[in-house]
């Protein structure tokens, strides 16, 4: 068998994605910074068969045979046939396993999909398949198609997906590093990501984006999302950390009362959830610590804070927000560089 490696990181959104049109097409564009020390690591081999009348495929998540993640494959997997029209001429194994601990409701769906994009374009690859994009490209178009916030994974740093005019080569198609200027202040951006609660998520984010489409709120939130996208380019070029904090945390509220607000309706934060955000508050107003929180579709929280104050800020977890976090767990995370093929 042939086969190919590949690890690739998560991502958190600072400007969010939630609303999406057919075809895996965002409502508005997003921008993330791509995390360093949470990866998937996927190991895909190969080999042909003689049939080539559907998808051939085993799924293996930490050692063990996963029959629960084929749905999901099988779906990416007719959305890309007509990028890779070789895929039925092959038999796979897909190989999976995640840094991070399982289910702790960290979305590995960013991770995971951008990865199997990635031994997937190294496979077209290697069949010389022609496409008309670079490889990065090409991967995140596949990425995207298998998750949107996957898209983003597969470059380092500040990654932006879906179109805005202020940013150079930003497509709805496939995710663009932001090449804008960048202040010193977040280099090695620190983004503690404390587990609140590591149960099944109560809504896939499939349901979450559809319940936009007869949202009552939808198309401000568009709007409002390219426009924080324009403000939050102003603010990395100039390291304005309390107006990044600002928006940041109105971003991860405004996901959340998105949430809150469709029909059917739903709450993903936790009480600990809460009490973190308002220890987060009274700490950075005793101590005039820069330290902002962001959210996912979920209830953990992601700590974001300049390298400058890393040493503080361990201090505070370890002695004001340990005790909220499920099982004590959180995971001490930073801005990284992108996959990397194994
Ligand atoms: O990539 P999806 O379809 O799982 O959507 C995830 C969207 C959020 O994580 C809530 C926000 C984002 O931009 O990453």
């Amino acid at each position: 068998m042939n086969k190919v490696t590949w690890q690739s990181p998560s991502n958190i959104a600072l400007v969010k994605y939630w609303g999406k049109y057919d075809n895996q097409i965002p409502a508005n564009p997003s921008i993330s910074f791509t995390l360093n020390a949470s990866n998937t690591t996927t190991t895909l081999s190969w080999k042909e068969k003689e049939a080539d009348d559907n998808f051939d495929f085993e799924v293996w998540f930490e050692g063990q045979l996963e029959d629960s993640f084929r749905p999901k494959i099988e779906a990416f997997f007719k959305r890309i046939n007509h990028m890779l029209p070789f895929l039925k001429r092959f038999s796979f194994k897909i190989e999976t396993s995640n840094t991070f601990p399982h289910s702790s409701g960290i979305a590995s769906s960013a991770s995971g999909l951008s990865a199997l994009s990635l031994c997937l374009a190294s496979l077209a690859q290697s069949l010389n398949i022609p496409h008309d994009e670079d490889f990065y490209r090409f991967a995140s178009t596949l990425s995207r198609l298998g998750s949107g916030s996957a898209s983003r994974s597969i470059f380092g740093n500040l990654v932006v997906w879906g179109k805005h005019l202020l940013i150079d080569g930003s497509s709805d198609n496939y995710a663009t590093p932001l090449s804008s200027e960048v202040h010193q202040v977040f280099e090695n951006f620190q983004d503690t990501i404390l587990l609140v609660d590591k149960g099944e998520k109560q809504v896939s984010s499939t349901v979450g984006h559809g319940l936009m489409n007869d949202h009552p709120y939808a198309s401000k939130r568009f709007e409002q999302a390219s426009e924080n996208l324009s403000k939050m380019k102003a603010i990395l070029s100039s390291g304005d950390l309390d107006a990044f904090g600002n928006l940041v945390e109105s971003e991860a509220l405004t996901l959340h009362a998105m949430m809150m607000t469709s029909n059917p309706y739903f709450i993903l934060m936790k009480p600990n959830t809460l009490r973190i955000i308002e220890e987060i508050w009274k700490f950075r107003k005793e101590t005039k610590t820069p330290v902002y929180f962001t959210l996912d579709a979920g209830a953990n929280v992601h700590m974001l804070f300049p390298e400058m104050v890393k040493n503080k800020v361990d201090t505070f977890t370890k002695s004001k927000l340990v005790g909220y976090c499920k099982n004590e767990e959180y995971i001490c995370d930073q801005i990284g560089q992108g996959p990397k093929q194994l």
